[in-house]
């Protein structure tokens, strides 16, 4: 049997030159990818095409052209330079969806700075350990959001500056500044920071099984591979309404929410309203979407409300339905057959990866069930777990590998080499997720390789909710695991045992969570506890999860000698 997968350079034959190339109009040494996204398609006459439609959850609604997103993130960029921020400072973003929050994305990389995206549902714990951590010198956050900064303000000595997005008079503290782009001088034109390709751009954290999340660094030609996969990939045309659901506190809203599409010049619509499946349809009908960019727990979302809802509604705009984030379940792809007429393609990719790296491209036959083949100019297979060397049968699954040097790469963890330089085996960037690759070059998800949760299509780490949980004074130990939930695929249930004088009860439980509460998001939020005498441990002491999750999916757990080794 031949090579599988794509790792013969041979089937590898696009070359990312050429979207250098076709990024290379910009003015000299300039790579800044801010300046890409608004104003190049400016400079290109497309000044008055509408970037975005913000629609909030009241129904209230805000357009902004490429002429508009160009001065307001200009803006935006001079007014962080007033404050004395310098490149390479870390600027956090911890807002809802708001205009704001797309337009400062491109404010802060236009002022050189390192643009640190955060979902604004974490709590207080989950925010201090991602801001300390980056050692964070400016926020932009809301009224809504301010007060969980200010109860971890006087740990961050690095934090400088929280600007207070539309406080209107209300009553600021010490190191808050009040911001409205109403309210500051508008910037026609601004000296963008000449990035250079290399120089760092996002740092997204994202949670692995052990220690703390990691910071991963992108840099600014990131945007080479953003451009082009949603170019092709997500099949993004200048012509085209197109309409990403993630939120930008994860990696698909800046990824696929804001560099891909404005790179390509296209108009995009946002939604800051919670899932409904009447609203989105709406949306979708309202504004004529044509590509649409979800995920897997929102279309299980849409299944239950049936064909019937679909019905109700002029559906006939949309053109091309991508998912990412989860496994697309081959029901979902032949539901969305039925209701809409057209599959969703799956595409697969991390935050580490930038962009996405294993697809389903337009033109080519779905199998449902599968996550598509490696996207040109990604070599990609899967590994065996011991040799380190590509799996050459087809159907047998290993770990999926990738051939570093792709443009969107992650540069490092942030403060964490060693953790970054362990990602690397034998020349091959380790994803930590099981595939198998079938005869036809189709790679096939099986799960992941670590004790990471996947849930909602959100990545939570065991480590962050073990340790909330462990600051409660009745936790002796814990171990956080995902166990099957028919929508979200996966919601987190905590194993705990108790210190002595402690019994399990209904009170301790609601106690427990009461706590746990204020310090995760809600996605983190286990569903269930059980309280158990000890925790399954490893004979080095490490607990065993992956024989708690096994038991929670009704999968064998065979031979524990391999868990033994983690
Ligand atoms: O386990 C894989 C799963 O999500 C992980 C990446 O999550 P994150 O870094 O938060 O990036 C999310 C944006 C892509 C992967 O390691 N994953 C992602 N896409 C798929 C998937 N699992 C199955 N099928 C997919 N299409």
């Amino acid at each position: 049997m031949g090579n599988i997968g794509n790792y013969d350079e041979k089937y590898s034959s696009f070359r990312w030159k050429m979207s250098e190339q076709e990024l290379s109009y910009g003015k000299d040494g300039m790579f800044n990818l801010a300046y890409y996204c608004s104003d190049l398609i400016c400079e290109r006459g497309h000044g008055d095409k509408l970037a975005f439609l913000w629609q909030g959850f009241k129904g209230e609604k805000k357009e902004y052209t490429y002429h508009d997103l160009s001065v307001a993130s200009n803006t935006i960029a001079q007014y962080l330079a007033g404050h004395g921020m310098k490149p390479q400072d870390r600027v956090c973003l911890f807002m809802d969806k708001i205009p704001e929050l797309y337009i400062s994305f491109l404010g802060v990389l236009k002022m050189g700075g390192i643009v640190q995206p955060l979902f604004s549902a974490f709590g207080e714990d989950a925010l201090f350990t991602r801001l300390e951590d980056a050692q964070t010198r400016a926020i932009f956050t809301t009224m809504k959001h301010v007060r969980k900064i200010r109860r971890i303000r006087d740990k961050l000595p690095d934090l400088q500056f929280v600007f207070v997005v539309n406080a209107g008079d209300k009553k600021l503290e010490k190191g808050e500044y009040a911001f409205s782009l109403a309210g500051i001088p508008r910037v026609d034109t601004f000296d963008i920071y000449k990035a250079d390709p290399e120089a760092p751009s996002v740092l997204h954290y994202t949670s692995g099984t052990t220690g703390k999340p990691k910071g991963a660094q992108h840099v600014h030609s990131s945007i080479i591979a953003q451009h082009v996969t949603a170019r092709w990939a997500l099949d993004i045309t200048p012509d085209d309404i197109y309409w990403c659901t993630a939120d930008p506190g994860w990696v698909t809203g800046t990824s696929y929410g804001i560099i891909g599409p404005w790179s390509n010049g296209v108009t995009q619509v946002i939604l800051d309203a919670g899932f409904s499946s009447e609203k989105w349809y709406q949306f979708i009908q309202q504004h004529k979407v044509t590509v649409w960019y979800t995920a897997p727990t929102a279309i299980r979302l849409l299944m239950k409300d049936g064909t019937s809802m679909v019905e109700k509604f002029d559906l006939s705009s949309l053109r091309h339905l991508i998912s990412v984030g989860e496994p697309l379940n081959a029901e979902a792809v032949i539901w969305s057959e039925k209701a809409f007429g057209k599959p969703f393609y799956d595409s697969y990719w991390q935050t580490e990866t930038g962009a996405i790296v294993i697809t389903n491209f337009p033109g080519m036959k779905v199998k449902p069930g599968s996550m598509g083949k490696p996207f040109p100019g990604i070599t990609a297979t899967v590994i065996d777990e011991k040799t380190l060397e590509p799996i050459t049968t087809p159907g047998r699954v290993g770990l999926i590998a990738l051939k570093p040097g792709w443009p969107s790469m992650f540069r490092t963890y942030w403060n964490n080499k060693e953790m970054y330089d362990s990602k690397f085996k034998n020349n091959w960037y380790i994803c930590g997720d099981r595939a198998s690759i079938d005869q036809d070059g189709y790679f096939w998800f099986v799960g992941r390789d670590d004790d990471v949760i996947n849930t909602g299509g959100h990545l939570v780490g065991p480590f962050e909710i073990e340790s909330a949980l462990l600051e409660h004074e009745a936790v002796a130990e814990s171990a956080a695991v995902g166990k099957p939930d028919p929508v979200n695929m996966e919601v987190v249930k905590a194993f705990v045992a108790l210190k002595s004088g402690f019994q399990p009860s209904a009170d301790v439980e609601l106690s427990i969570m009461n706590f746990i509460r204020k310090k995760l998001s809600p996605l983190a939020m286990p569903q269930e506890i059980e309280f158990v005498d000890s925790l399954p441990k490893t004979r080095s002491g490490k607990i065993m999860r992956r024989l708690l999750r096994a038991k929670e999916w009704g999968e064998e757990i065979g031979d524990t000698s391999t868990l033994e080794n983690d």
